[in-house]
């Protein structure tokens, strides 16, 4: 296994395999009694594996919504997502992977709006229908708006009301078939797992959340960590994959690496060096993130990281990553094939039939408008100054969190919105934020290679 997980001599002489080599070696001594229980359906060594990978869906189900006035100044009050179709995003990604039939589908985390039991009792009903539709196995994790959290709440005409959160017993107990009854092992301290889709590639699919003291707070916690009973027991989930030659992909829901400098405090891991040694030392070279809703792909000694955008945010695509073996990992985006599966049920809504131009348009909008209405507000800048600004800007955010500046950034540094938002260091959120999206050169956010 160490043999294919070094294949060049680039990575043979790079010191942290070394290391990963030397504790890969020592435990497997000290312990080695640990027993794998991989599923009878695991795919067979040597096979072909193809996986999706979806993040923050933040799925609300219409059944405590009736996307009323009260609704509509939450959505207004949001980031852009299309929390008005939400329903209907879900059920495009039942119906694509029914097509695509991916071996496994993964979900790394926020997979509600606010963590209403409504919400995920109905996500758990869509996972069992993919599941249903074909081979695909779904696996998820909870995000941070996903447990115990005090601001799950309904909608109906003009009011919110509170609804009911789950706990993380229920999360397991909702998500048993999705993950937690097929598990490898368990982790004791957290409601992480590990997989074995198949007998060569493994998911370690880490609860990163805190959830436990939302309630006392009043307040869903939006940071995470690896708990340090949850880093031992890595370790042990590392050992019996390279027991059973097995590669191991982990999915979070919170950031092992920076993927903006303005935008990080609560997305990277608070402890995200002590996790990237120890991925490092277990010889985990890929990890799938969410959170921070940008796709956005970076990667140190060896390590790479998947940030996944919104399923709900413009261009509502997910990962396919494709593994082949003695070839390696392939990773591209898709995005859920909305206009297909309005027609397929012969949906009169126009939205829905036109949905690339309308998601694209209504993301583009949101985007003008604040930055519009903020440009005027800071009083720099005249109306036409301001909408070229708010054009340039809205563009840059459609392109940067669909992981896509590379292809506009020339245009956008050429346009008159560009120089006029270089005139001025303020307002400052402006300045530093557009910086921080424009000038974040590096690999394709949107295709991987992993041999
Ligand atoms: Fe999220």
């Amino acid at each position: 296994m160490m043999t294919r997980r070094l294949p060049t001599n680039k990575r043979r002489s790079n010191p942290r395999y070394l290391l990963a080599a030397l504790f890969l070696l020592l435990p497997a001594t000290a312990c080695g009694g640990l027993a794998a229980k991989i599923p009878d359906g695991a795919i067979d060594s040597g096979s072909d594996l193809l996986i999706a990978v979806a993040s923050d869906t933040h799925y609300i189900t219409d059944k405590i919504n009736d996307h009323g006035d009260a609704f509509q100044r939450f959505v207004s009050s949001g980031n852009g997502s299309l929390m008005n179709y939400s329903e209907e995003i879900m059920e495009t990604l039942v119906y694509d992977m029914k097509d695509l039939s991916p071996d496994a589908m993964i979900i790394s985390g926020d997979l509600t709006v606010n963590g209403e039991k409504e919400s995920h009792t109905r996500m758990a009903e869509k996972l069992r229908n993919i599941e249903l539709s074909g081979k695909t196995r779904a696996y998820v994790i909870p995000g941070n708006h996903d447990i115990l959290n005090p601001w799950a709440r309904g909608f109906k005409g003009g009011s919110q009301y509170v609804t009911d959160y789950i706990t993380p017993e229920e999360f397991e107990e909702i998500y048993a078939d999705f993950g937690y009854n097929e598990a490898v092992m368990r982790d004791a301290s957290s409601l992480s797992y590990l997989a074995a889709p198949s007998k060569d590639v493994w998911l370690l699919m880490l609860d990163t959340c805190v959830y436990k003291t939302n309630i006392e707070y009043e307040n869903p916690a939006v940071y995470g960590r690896i708990l340090p009973e949850t880093q031992n027991w890595i370790r042990k989930c590392a050992e019996l994959a390279h027991n059973n030659n097995a590669r191991i992909i982990a999915v979070t829901h919170h950031n092992l690496f920076i993927h903006n400098y303005t935008l990080h405090y609560g997305y990277t891991l608070d402890n995200a060096e002590e996790a990237e040694q120890l991925f490092s030392e277990c010889g985990i070279e890929l990890v799938f993130s969410g959170h921070i809703h940008v796709q956005d792909i970076k990667n140190r000694e060896g390590i790479f990281e998947v940030a996944s955008s919104s399923l709900l945010t413009y261009p509502h695509q997910f990962g396919v990553l494709s593994y082949k073996p003695g070839e390696g990992f392939d990773y591209s985006v898709k995005s859920v094939d909305v206009e297909r599966w309005a027609g397929s049920i012969g949906s009169e809504d126009a939205n829905l039939l036109t949905f690339k131009s309308y998601a694209q348009k209504y993301y583009k909008d949101v985007s003008y408008n604040r930055t519009y209405g903020r440009l005027i507000d800071s009083g720099l800048y005249t109306e036409n100054e301001a909408e070229e600004v708010a054009e340039m800007i809205s563009a840059l955010n459609v392109a940067y969190f669909s992981g896509r500046v590379d292809e506009i950034r020339d245009e956008l540094m050429a346009s008159e919105g560009y120089r006029l938002a270089g005139k001025s260091s303020e307002p400052e959120f402006l300045t530093r934020y557009t910086r921080s999206m424009l000038y974040d050169y590096g690999i394709s956010n949107v295709s991987l290679r992993l041999p």
